[in-house]
């Protein structure tokens, strides 16, 4: 945004983003892009005129059909959607960020506050089997935009066994089967995920050992955490890594200077709001990695969601 002249454009559109945002969300909650027009509505037309407005929908005779953006991504069932991580905003970021105030005063996610939630918190994320497959749903819809770019950005040929930790639905780990298709892929992940997506192999990061692999990946994991943990956990897959083996890190990357990406300190702030982390530099990465016994690191953007790191014993 512009904020060196005196127009009041980007000042307006940003107190007019979250109208255009809840509007999608009302419209994926509705079914409207699975073709649904729900009877009794009163003013269903308006909505669907605001998507016509907002490229998500286009007229057709009297009635609308999908855009071509909301086929590919808001249609329930087509394999790019981003329903699941839509729904997961509406229902949980939505109303999260409506204390976003509070979360900068007090510096702690808003789980109680806006649900009235205590304890461990992905017992939040995870608060019962529909909560968990939305958030995961979300995750895979927005990893599938990412994966293999992730997978692209270094050479991993020389590994031959990769372990996903928190890896979810697995989309990284199908994204490096497909680039490395002689690589042995392994997804690990809380039991409540395991139980719900057959393969993926069962245990609690901080306290489990980890399944023998000589590369492991963290996909957004990093950022839910803050510096302690995260402390913990690279020095265990450290240990756990035979000399030479290597940790893929897939996460948005904050400039040097923290002047940018704007996506990247949105996200910051949405980790605020429901995690205990952040999002970080390459620096901050390169010293956390360093800290944990690891060398060589290296950052790639890559033009995508998130971005790779990736650093050797
Ligand atoms: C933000 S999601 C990222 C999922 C996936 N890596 C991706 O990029 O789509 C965080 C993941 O970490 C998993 N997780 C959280 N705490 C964990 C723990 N203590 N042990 C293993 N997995 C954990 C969650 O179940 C979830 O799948």
């Amino acid at each position: 945004m512009d904020t060196n002249t005196s127009s009041p454009a980007g000042i307006l559109d940003l107190i007019e983003a979250f109208r255009r945002s809840k509007t999608m969300f009302a419209a994926v909650e509705l079914g409207i892009f699975d073709g649904r027009r729900p009877e009794g509505y009163k003013e269903l037309e308006r909505l669907l005129e605001a998507c016509v407005s907002l490229g998500l929908l286009e007229r057709e005779g009297e009635g609308f059909r999908n855009s071509a953006a909301a086929e590919k991504y808001l249609r329930s069932d087509s394999p790019d959607t981003l329903a699941g991580y839509v729904k997961y905003s509406n229902h949980v970021l939505y109303p999260m960020w409506g204390h976003l105030e509070d979360a900068v005063r007090e510096g702690t996610p808003r789980w109680g506050q806006t649900f009235g939630l205590a304890g461990p918190l992905f017992s939040h994320f995870f608060r019962d089997e529909a909560a968990m497959k939305e958030f995961l749903a979300g995750m895979h819809g927005f990893g599938r935009l990412s994966s293999a770019a992730v997978a692209a950005a270094f050479d991993l040929s020389r590994f031959r066994k990769m372990v996903d930790l928190g890896g979810g639905t697995g989309h990284l780990a199908e994204a490096v089967k497909e680039r490395y298709p002689a690589m042995e892929t392994l997804v690990f992940d809380l039991p409540g995920v395991a139980a719900a997506y057959p393969g993926v192999v069962a245990g609690d990061f901080f306290v489990d050992p980890l399944p023998e692999a000589d590369l492991y990946a963290m996909g957004r994991i990093l950022h839910d955490w803050g510096e302690e943990k995260i402390g913990r956990l690279l020095a265990k897959v450290h240990a756990a890594l035979p000399a030479g083996g290597g940790l893929l890190i897939a996460e948005k990357l904050m400039e040097e200077d923290r002047s940018g990406p704007v996506g990247t300190h949105m996200q910051s702030l949405n980790m605020l709001v429901c995690t205990e982390g952040r999002e970080r530099t390459l620096g901050e990465y390169r010293a956390l990695l360093e800290e944990a016994g690891f060398r060589e690191v290296q950052g790639k953007r890559t033009g995508t969601l998130v971005d790779a790191v990736v650093g050797f014993k």
